[in-house]
C-alpha cells in the first residue's frame, strides 16, 4: 500500500492513528480446502473452497474456549505471536473450454516494503485513537458469500482494483477502497493483477465475542476505507484495531482474451461461482496473551519485530513452511473440470 500523493498520506496519517503506525505483514497459505469453522463448524466439504492462513490449530471445529495461541505449534504469518486464522474465498479463472484454475496469489509491494507470500494474503491492523484489542475467543465475518447484488456492498469496505502496473511493487491508485475501486471483479486484459481488499468493522458491542451471523456484534464506524474505522456508533462503542486483508491475484497469465468465455461473462469468479459482490473474509482471533494490545499500545509498526510488545518475526521461509494437510481432501490445483462446489473437483 502506498499513498499516491503527499496529501493523501497526510490525510491518512491524520485519520488513522494518532500513533501513525500500523501492523502490516504477510501470511502464506496454510491450506486450501472446503472447511469453515465459523460458518459451517464440523463440516468437511463445505459449500465452497477457502484459502486459510495463520495458526496451525485451524480445524473443522474451533471451540471458542480453546486458545489457538496455545494449540498452534506454528503460524504461516510473519509474527510468531499471531496464531489467528484468516480466510477468504479463492479466485478462479474460467476458461472458454469450461475448465477452471485458481488465480495465483502474491504479496503486496510498495514503499513500505515488499511482502513475501507463498499464496496467502497480507494482513493489516490499523489502530485509531484508543484501541481495544480483540479478546480470546473473538471471531467475525465481513461480507456475504451468497450476495449477488453489488449495490448491497460498500466499495469503501470491500473492493477490487485493476492493477495495471507490471508488478506488485509499482503502486497503482490511492488509498484502498477509494476512487474507482469496484465491488465487482474487474475483467480487463490491462490488469496485471487484481488487488482485493476486505476491510472489517472496527467497532464492537463490548460484550459478545461472536454473534449468530458473526456480524452483529461488530459495526462499521464513520470512516471509509483504511482510515482506522472512524467514530463508532453508540450501539458498538468500543474501537477495535481495523483489520484489513489485502490479496494480490496475479492475472498476468490470463491476459489472452481468446481463452475467455465466449458468452462474454467475467472469467474471474470467486469459489462460490459468484463475482465480487460475494467477496468475504473470516477472522478468528488468536494472538498470544495480550500481545496484540501491547502492539497497539506501543505503536508497533509494519512487519518488524517490536520488543516493547514482545513481538518477534520469522523469515518468509519459516512462516511459509507452516502448512496443514487438507481435512477435506480434493484436487484444487491445475485445470479442474468443475469448481469444487457440491461435487468433488475433478482434474481435467
Ligand atoms: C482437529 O479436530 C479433531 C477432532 O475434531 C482432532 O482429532 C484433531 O486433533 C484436531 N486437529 C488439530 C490440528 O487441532
Ligand atoms: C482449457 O483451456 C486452458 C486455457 O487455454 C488450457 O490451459 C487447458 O489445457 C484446456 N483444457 C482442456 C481440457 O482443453
Ligand atoms: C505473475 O504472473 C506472471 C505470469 O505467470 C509471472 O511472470 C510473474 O512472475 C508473476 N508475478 C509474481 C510477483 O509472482
Amino acid at each position: 500500500m502506498q499513498w499516491a500523493t503527499l496529501a493523501a498520506a497526510a490525510l491518512f496519517a491524520q485519520n488513522v492513528a494518532a500513533q501513525g503506525s500500523m501492523l502490516r505483514f504477510a501470511c502464506s497459505q496454510l491450506v486450501v480446502e472446503r472447511t469453515d469453522p465459523l460458518v459451517n463448524p464440523g463440516m468437511k466439504y463445505t459449500p465452497h473452497l477457502h484459502q486459510i492462513v495463520g495458526g496451525n490449530s485451524f480445524n473443522v471445529t474451533m471451540d471458542p474456549n480453546n486458545d489457538p495461541a496455545k494449540l498452534s505449534t506454528c503460524t504461516s504469518c510473519s509474527f510468531v505471536q499471531d496464531k489467528s486464522n484468516y480466510w477468504t474465498a479463492v479466485m478462479f479463472f474460467k476458461a472458454k473450454n469450461g475448465t477452471y484454475t485458481r488465480v495465483p496469489q502474491v504479496g503486496n509491494g510498495g514503499p513500505q516494503g515488499k511482502l513475501i507470500n507463498k499464496g496467502g494474503l497480507d494482513v493489516y491492523y490499523i489502530p485509531s485513537g484508543k484501541t481495544t484489542a480483540f479478546k480470546k475467543g473473538f471471531r467475525m465475518l465481513a461480507g456475504s458469500a451468497t450476495n449477488t447484488d453489488p449495490k448491497k456492498v460498500s466499495s469503501g469496505n470491500i473492493c477490487h482494483r485493476c492493477w495495471t502496473s507490471p508488478n506488485e511493487n509499482t503502486f497503482v491508485g490511492a488509498q484502498p477502497c477509494s476512487g474507482s475501486d469496484t465491488v465487482e471483479i474487474p475483467a480487463d486484459t490491462k490488469c496485471k493483477m487484481i488487488r482485493q481488499t476486505i476491510i472489517f468493522p472496527a467497532c464492537w458491542d463490548g460484550t459478545n465475542l461472536d454473534s449468530p451471523n458473526h456480524q452483529t456484534h461488530v459495526a462499521y464506524g464513520q470512516g471509509a476505507g483504511a482510515s482506522g474505522g472512524g467514530a463508532c456508533p453508540s450501539t458498538h462503542p468500543v474501537k477495535l484495531p481495523q483489520v484489513m486483508y489485502e490479496l494480490m491475484w496475479n492475472v498476468t497469465s490470463f491476459a489472452d482474451k481468446s481463452i475467455w468465455p465466449s458468452d462474454g461473462s467475467n472469467p474471474f469468479v470467486y469459489s462460490m461461482n459468484i463475482g465480487g459482490a460475494a467477496a468475504h473474509g473470516d477472522y478468528v482471533f488468536g494472538w498470544e496473551g495480550d500481545s496484540l494490545q501491547k502492539a497497539m499500545d506501543n505503536n508497533c509498526n509494519l512487519n518488524t519485530a517490536c520488543p516493547k510488545a514482545g513481538l518477534t518475526t520469522q523469515t518468509d521461509a519459516q512462516y511459509s513452511a507452516c502448512t496443514k494437510a487438507q481435512q477435506a481432501p480434493e484436487e484444487v490445483n491445475g485445470w479442474l473440470k468443475e469448481m469444487p462446489l457440491g461435487e468433488m473437483s475433478i482434474k481435467a
